[in-house]
């Protein structure tokens, strides 16, 4: 019975890759990076914060350790939704919901997180524009865009681009 379970698990959690076209495979923000975004960023009291593929939830953890604003983490992976659940669980401001990010309303994130690939970020690009309100930030990991209005890039102290830092 439990070896079933479990094989069921991994296969839901594998399912919605194999059926998309923009796969994303799970690799969490380095936790020192985001010690310099942290570090870098400001975020206020009414900030909504989306992770686009919240992965096992790390960013929004650290992010949000002694914030009062709003996270919201979108994960595709079961399994990893389950995780992202369970490590937040305390904190009563992040809400982690299965989901692809490509069909959510994201409308409210005055600052989107992602992760990606370059072909699945210019995928959300047009959707980013279209949702987010004026003023609305976008941090890019790595993974650098220009069909965005750049306002800064965080880099690491050997001067490495970590974070690209865009604006709606
Ligand atoms: C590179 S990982 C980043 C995880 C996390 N944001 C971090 O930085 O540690 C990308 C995540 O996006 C998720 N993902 C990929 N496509 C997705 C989609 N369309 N909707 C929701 N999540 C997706 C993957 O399952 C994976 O966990």
């Amino acid at each position: 019975m439990f070896p079933a379970l479990i094989l069921l698990i991994l296969l839901l959690s594998i399912f919605p890759f194999l059926l998309s076209n923009f796969r994303v495979i799970f690799f969490p923000t380095e936790k020192v990076h985001l010690n310099y975004l942290k570090k870098n960023i400001h975020i206020s009291d009414s900030d909504v914060i989306y992770d686009l593929g919240c992965g096992d939830g790390r960013v929004l953890k650290y992010l949000m350790s002694d914030s009062k604003a709003r996270g919201v983490g979108i994960e595709l992976s079961p399994i990893l939704y389950l995780i992202s659940k369970f490590r937040l669980r305390k904190f009563k401001n992040i809400n982690i919901v299965l989901g692809d990010f490509l069909k959510a309303d994201l409308e409210e994130a005055s600052l989107a997180y992602c992760f990606l690939n370059k072909k699945i970020l210019e995928k959300i690009i047009p959707k980013l524009r279209a949702e987010l309100k004026p003023g609305a930030k976008i941090i890019s990991y790595i993974t650098e865009t220009e069909n965005l209005r750049q306002m800064s890039i965080i880099k690491d102290s050997t001067g490495q681009d970590l974070f690209f830092i865009y604006a709606i």
